[in-house]
């Protein structure tokens, strides 16, 4: 048995005709940018995150940093984070050259929210909180600190794509919320593309003028701005996954269950999940003191398996001038030697759960 980490092709299979008339129908339609199937989308995911609008962009990264601009953070501004994320939500501060303040992480791999207060300064303006693998940060809490400190909030949710608290999904509890629809991501496009959420109607108008110059409909710049648009073609393949993601979300649900419940190994240490109706299982995340020999143990049983971070972002050589040291961030340094990330998407059959599930038993 092989079993890959990501697999877009299975997923594609049953889509394919419906996939192939959307593209056929935007290339007939003579309108390639910023035409219906993107303005359907935005509607369509705003209306399933439950926020007024959505603006839709180029990329996730992208959506971090026009999402920055919209709420006015500059040159040399602080903005709170982790640096157990993807490297872009760190690459996003830097573009508009904000400086990342690094919060340590709990062992449910989140934001330690009882240790952002700790490094709120008078040039901090945000906190851009990362549901990283698809579980929640601690909202209540981080939205107390922000209204306490006057802050904003950014959510990052390129992880998290129908997360959620209380019955409330992420990328609605911030001023403005980011995601990614990189083809990985539990709804991913087949190329790069990203979208920024609001319900502020000032945020929304100025995200949309970002994203295309600065312009509204003339070929005049209000502000300064980027090409950041999501194409026509990206939106219509968005349109008919975004019909699936509960589905896939719960498919994946599924699979992190059966994990939890029958992976035993004194070895392995399975994630620290809040509650699993709430996570959406983008990646399944255990931690193992001997992880050389279990991931190599893994691949010689034609496992594949990821680690989501292996190096820790404030000691990385591009970020050495930020002047953190090893021993900043104990629980995030501790974690990236161990973290080894499980296969998990909707696809895995009953057999290769079963089959990933006895490896790991034997190890
Ligand atoms: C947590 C996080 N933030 C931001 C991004 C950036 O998204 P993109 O790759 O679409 O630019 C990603 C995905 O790569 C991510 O996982």
């Amino acid at each position: 048995m092989q079993i890959p980490f990501f697999d877009y092709k299975q997923q594609l299979k049953p889509l394919k005709p419906e996939i192939n008339k959307v593209i056929n129908s935007v290339l007939d339609s003579g309108q390639l940018i910023l035409g219906n199937e993107v303005r359907k989308f935005e509607n369509n995911f705003a209306k399933f995150i439950n926020t007024k609008y959505g603006i839709g962009v180029n990329s996730g990264t992208d959506a971090i940093k026009i999402a920055m601009v919209a709420l006015d953070i500059k040159n040399g501004d602080e903005v709170i984070t982790v640096a157990n994320t993807a490297i872009p939500t760190i690459s996003a501060i830097r573009e508009i050259g904000a400086m990342p303040k690094f919060v340590d992480i709990k062992n449910d791999f989140t934001i330690d929210e009882n240790k952002i207060e700790k490094v709120i300064t008078k040039k901090t303006r945000v906190i851009l909180s990362v549901h990283l693998y698809g579980q929640p940060c601690n909202m209540s809490v981080i939205i107390k600190i922000a209204k306490k400190h006057n802050l904003k909030i950014l959510e990052d949710c390129a992880q998290s794509h129908g997360a959620q608290l209380k019955n409330k999904k992420v990328g609605s509890f911030g001023d403005i919320s980011c995601f990614s629809f990189y083809p990985t991501k539990n709804l991913g496009a087949y190329g790069d593309a990203g979208i920024i959420l609001t319900s502020n109607k000032k945020l929304f108008d100025k995200c949309k003028m970002l994203r295309t110059y600065g312009m509204k409909n003339t070929y005049y710049s209000h502000i300064e701005g980027y090409n950041s648009r999501m194409d026509e073609i990206q939106a219509g393949i968005l349109n008919i996954k975004l019909k699936h993601l509960k589905k896939w979300n719960n498919n994946r649900r599924q699979i992190a269950e059966y994990y939890l419940n029958n992976i035993k190994n004194s070895k392995i240490i399975l994630p620290k999940i809040k509650d699993i109706n709430n996570h959406i299982f983008h990646l399944f995340v255990v931690r193992t003191n001997q992880r050389k020999k279990f991931t190599k143990y893994l691949l010689k049983h034609k496992i594949r398996y990821g680690i989501h971070y292996q190096f820790p972002i404030h000691l990385q050589t591009a970020y050495k001038f930020l002047n953190y040291k090893k021993g900043n961030l104990p629980i995030t340094e501790k974690f990236s030697k161990q973290i080894v990330s499980l296969p998990i998407f909707p696809e895995l059959t009953k057999t290769e759960i079963q089959y990933i599930v006895n490896t790991i038993n034997n190890f």
